[in-house]
């Protein structure tokens, strides 16, 4: 339960590897945050930062293995997770794959990997998380959206309609949650300097994991539904969205 300071006492990081996962770890531990609970598909590879948590001041970090891919498991992992850590007062998905826009149009096996991770890995964790919340009648949901969900592009529309998909169902779940002690916050980042955007050069408006950290923290605070990060893309997107589409098309993004 949050205590009378707003602090989270457990967060669950699905995608525990994640560096926006990790950065919001971080600055929740800063803020006071006893337990946090790594899950991860390699937890093996996870030592290092296990360490760094602990030595920040996190009482007790725990990694434990979860495939997003694996939805069958998803039911019994949650009952799990709440079973064993008791109250879980914030869950921040962050997993996700970015996928190769040009090599999945010629490989629907790939395109199809990148649609199950984000949207439907995303749909069937997301389901039992809400319900767990909604029975404990209380906590937060910060899920990892993105800018691509904004409007279909050449450049990455197989990633992008992933993230419109797991958009639209949390508008719908934060709705369904609003008023039952539970919040949902959409966070919807531009170009992150990441694992995920290495191999990328950076576009305008790049930001950093910390940044997006800080972004999810105030927007819980404030009980947002959504946060942008960084902001001003809220009013770039409002623009490109309602671009006719011949224009839109022509343009180099
Ligand atoms: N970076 C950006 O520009 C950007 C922009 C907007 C939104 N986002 C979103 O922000 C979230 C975090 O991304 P990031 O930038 O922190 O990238 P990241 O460091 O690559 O994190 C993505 C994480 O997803 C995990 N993952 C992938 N497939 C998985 C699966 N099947 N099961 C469990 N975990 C899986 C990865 O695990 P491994 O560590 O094992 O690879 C990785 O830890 C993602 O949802 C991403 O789409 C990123």
């Amino acid at each position: 339960m949050k205590d009378g300071l707003g602090r989270y006492g457990t967060a669950l990081f699905l995608g525990g590897g994640s560096d926006i996962g990790l950065a919001t770890a971080r600055a929740l531990v800063a803020r006071g945050t006893q337990k946090v609970v790594l899950a991860a598909r390699s937890p093996d590879e996870l030592a290092l930062q296990v360490e760094e948590l602990r030595a920040r001041g996190a009482a007790e970090v725990e990694v434990v293995p979860f495939d997003a891919l694996a939805t069958a498991s998803h039911e019994a992992f949650v009952d799990e997770m709440f079973e064993r850590f008791g109250d879980v007062d914030l869950v921040v998905l962050a997993f996700g794959v970015l996928g190769d826009q040009h090599a999945m149009e010629k490989d629907t096996a790939a395109a199809l990997e990148v649609a199950r991770t984000n949207y439907v890995g995303a749909v069937s964790v997301l389901l039992p998380v809400a319900r767990k919340l909604r029975e404990q009648g209380h906590g937060a949901i910060a899920v990892l959206s993105s800018v691509a969900g904004e409007r279909g592009r050449r450049s990455n529309f197989v990633y992008g309609s992933s993230k419109a998909g797991l958009d639209v169902f949390c508008q719908g779940l934060g709705d369904l949650l609003a008023g039952e002690g539970v919040q949902l916050l959409v966070v919807r980042p531009g170009f992150v300097r990441s694992k995920m955007t290495a191999h990328l050069d950076p576009v305008p408006f790049s930001t950093t994991p910390g940044a997006v950290a800080r972004a999810i923290l105030v927007g819980l605070e404030r009980k947002a539904d959504v946060v942008w990060v960084p902001s001003k893309l809220r009013w770039v997107m409002s623009g490109l969205r309602h671009l006719p589409r011949t224009v839109f098309r022509r343009l180099e993004i």
